[in-house]
């Protein structure tokens, strides 16, 4: 080989090696682009940290393009967003109250998205963002003596809106429907066999062929939460049937500890549920809170579970699916493609439905909200809301454009 051909073969060794080991920037300014094999090599000197997000491991890229709102991973994330999106600032609460926490549904047909607070004063609140105008009022149904107390997570299914309510200790936790029209309110589930749930979670809807599930997941938080009673019947993820009047444990706790998000995929054939660590996992959350019940039934794993749904409605199969760096998969919500958007502590992380990490809308891009707790992370939940993505931060709410709709009349 002559000795300038050797050296160009050299040369166009090193240049794909030195494009791997480094962050590459690409032509869209808001997005870092990473090379996915930096989730698993990166050199032999990295410093990694369960304290700090992904991006500040030593090592890895200390620019400030860290901070950059959008990190890629693959092609496919890049294609999702529209061109130049960005953190677009929606809404702060004048009041500073942390009123964007939980819940993140899309209520499609009203263009609104309905979210639950952080805990204000020791009782968290249902508010509804509208999407027209950008204001938030808060939910006020109409129906008398129904407080939906303490909500959580929720969903919108068939023209009526379910919110899981950790209730307190004399309000019992419970499922309610509201109807986003009339704001009437009722309660489905309160109970199994006359003993309170311990603290509905999150929920979701399934259906195949005439048949649908609600399916929800209980968990002792509401304890920790409103000082209620200690949890009376094990923690499960639970299915209705309204046409069978029948309410299932379908998941049990020796499979999911304290089950946290749960939804499923388009077409009903996967649940998707998240399991809570424990108190002793830096940045869980829940560190402060010695007397949290997570402390003595914490599983230890932020893990995301994917299980198969039969056409009976039954889960079956489980299967590890992702663990999250840090923090909680707690906002937990399927495109109609099937991909998976988790909110971690790093930020809202995006998997396909194979599990290959694609993305991330980026946390340390999104401003620490300045409210009392100050263990609270940056985010928590989001709505997935047709071309868009609302990202609920306590105080603030934010919002990225997307290149087509990723979900159509269902979340
Ligand atoms: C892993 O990373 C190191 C350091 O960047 C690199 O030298 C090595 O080739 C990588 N391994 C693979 C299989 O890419
Ligand atoms: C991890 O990072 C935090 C905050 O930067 C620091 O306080 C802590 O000492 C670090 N822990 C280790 C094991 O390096
Ligand atoms: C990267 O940042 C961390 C702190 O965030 C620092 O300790 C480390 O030295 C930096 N690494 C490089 C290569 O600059
Ligand atoms: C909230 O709960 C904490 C712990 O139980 C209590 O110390 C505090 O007084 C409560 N605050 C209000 C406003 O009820
Ligand atoms: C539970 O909430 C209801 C409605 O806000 C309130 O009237 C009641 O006092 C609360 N119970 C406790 C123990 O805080
Ligand atoms: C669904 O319900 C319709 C109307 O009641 C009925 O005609 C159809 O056979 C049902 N389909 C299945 C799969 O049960």
């Amino acid at each position: 080989m002559h000795y300038l051909t050797r050296i160009w073969a050299h040369l166009a060794l090193l240049i794909p090696l030195v494009a791997k080991s480094f962050a590459v920037a690409v032509a869209h300014q808001n997005v870092l682009r990473l090379n996915p094999t930096l989730l698993y090599n990166i050199s032999t000197n990295f410093a990694g940290n369960s304290s700090d997000s992904f991006l500040q491991t030593t090592g890895l890229d200390n620019s400030t393009a860290m901070m950059r709102p959008f990190i890629a991973y693959d092609d496919e994330f890049e294609h999702l967003l529209a061109k130049d999106a960005t953190l677009e600032h929606l809404y702060t609460n004048p009041d500073n109250k942390p009123v964007a926490d939980e819940m993140g549904i899309w209520v499609w047909d009203h263009n609104e998205v309905w979210m639950s607070s952080s805990s204000v004063d020791n009782i968290s609140y249902t508010s509804i963002l509208d999407l027209s105008d950008q204001s938030v009022k808060p939910l006020l149904v109409s129906s008398n003596g129904i407080p939906i107390l303490n909500p959580n997570g929720g969903g919108y299914f068939n023209g009526k809106v379910y919110i899981a309510g950790d209730g307190n200790a004399t309000i019992p936790p419970a499922i309610y429907e509201i109807d986003p029209v009339t704001l009437d309110a009722r309660i489905i589930i309160d109970s199994y066999f006359g003993l309170r749930l311990n603290g509905p979670n999150d929920l979701t809807w399934g259906c195949r062929d005439n048949n649908s599930w609600l399916f929800f997941t209980d968990d002792p938080l509401s304890y920790y939460y409103s000082k209620g009673d200690f949890p009376t019947i094990p923690d499960a993820t639970w299915r209705w049937d309204p046409k069978e009047e029948t309410l299932l444990p379908v998941i049990d706790r020796t499979d999911i500890l304290i089950p946290n998000g749960i939804r499923v995929n388009k077409d009903s054939t996967k649940l998707y549920v998240t399991d809570t660590p424990s108190t002793q996992v830096p940045g869980s959350g829940f560190e402060q809170t010695s007397t949290s019940p997570e402390q003595y039934y914490g599983s230890d794993t932020s893990a995301i579970y994917e299980f198969d749904l039969g056409p009976d409605g039954f889960p079956y199969n489980k299967r590890l699916f992702g663990i999250t760096q840090r923090g909680i998969s707690d906002g937990l919500h399927l495109d109609d493609d099937g991909r998976i958007w988790t909110a971690e502590a790093d930020g809202i992380v995006i998997r396909s439905s194979s599990g290959k990490v694609l993305g991330m809308i980026n946390a340390l891009a999104i401003q620490r909200p300045k409210v009392a707790d100050s263990s609270q992370l940056p985010l928590q939940n989001f709505a997935l809301a047709g071309d868009r993505i609302i990202i609920l931060a306590y105080t603030q709410i934010y919002q990225v454009r997307l290149s087509h709709a990723i979900v159509k009349s269902m979340t």
